[in-house]
């Protein structure tokens, strides 16, 4: 059970501006054993790490992250939307979040979720992998998506990193689905978690790692389903459940 990954949520969402480096530095002081976080491209080709398409919302710029290159991104700050005490954060690349992780102190499982649903970005999936290759994390990193057409694309050029179905519907036996596109992992919004689902993937080798769980008593029955992670913005939370 203690193996159960701890995946924080865009970081630790819950305490920090999500998907700052901040955040991701956080969530490793509070127990997390994972980092999930949201992978898009500037204009120019370059990883970026936000959730939204749009910057409005997280650096108050109208525009899109399609449209920017990385150095006009970088001068935007990310932080002072969530706190003023987070001023001067700026969104994060691939790059230093792969280091981060790279130079942790015990194993943190990545999983990197390609923002590819509204936008196509081109070439996303090669360039995300090469660079996952690059700092030799393949074995430590799940690549998710609501486009599970990226993740057939993700599995062919890459079958040693593992992919992980996004979905937030009833899907009927989605184990079998993630066998007949090679995933391993289901990467379910949690209603969508019952125990008998989670025996049955279990049983077909498919893990379970529903999103995004936040409360104690959700947490506590995502254990006992035996899935074998969980999102969430309270990695303490998580943290602190799994060492009782
Ligand atoms: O990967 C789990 C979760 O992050 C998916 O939803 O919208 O928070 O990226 P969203
Ligand atoms: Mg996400």
């Amino acid at each position: 059970m203690s193996e159960l990954i701890n995946f924080a949520h865009r970081g630790a969402a819950g305490h920090r501006p999500e998907n700052t480096m901040v955040s991701f530095r956080y969530a490793l002081e509070l127990g997390a054993t994972g980092i999930e976080t949201d992978v898009q491209m500037t204009r120019d080709g370059h990883l970026v790490l936000i959730h939204d398409e749009s910057l409005q919302r997280t650096t108050g710029s109208p525009a899109w992250v399609k449209d920017v290159t990385l150095e006009e991104l970088r001068q935007l700050e990310a932080g002072s939307w969530y706190d003023e005490k987070y001023r001067g954060e700026r969104i994060p690349t691939l790059e230093e979040l792969l280091e981060l992780v790279r130079q942790a102190k015990s194993r943190v499982v990545l999983n990197l979720e390609l923002k590819n649903g509204l936008i196509q970005y081109p070439e996303l999936e090669r360039k995300v992998i090469e660079a996952v290759r690059a700092c030799a994390l393949s074995e430590q990193t799940v690549i998710s998506s609501f486009n599970h057409y990226s993740l057939v694309e993700c599995k062919a050029l890459a079958p040693e990193i593992k992919t992980g179905i996004l979905y937030m519907e009833g899907l009927y036996e989605p184990w079998k689905y993630a066998g007949s596109i090679g995933a391993e992992a289901l990467h379910a919004i949690q209603y969508a978690v019952r125990p008998e689902f989670v025996a049955e993937a279990t049983a077909h080798g498919v893990a379970y790692h529903p999103f995004t769980v936040n409360e104690i008593h959700e947490m506590t029955a995502l254990i006992q389903a035996g899935v074998a992670g969980m999102i969430t913005d309270y990695p303490d939370r998580l943290a602190g459940l799994l060492s009782n």
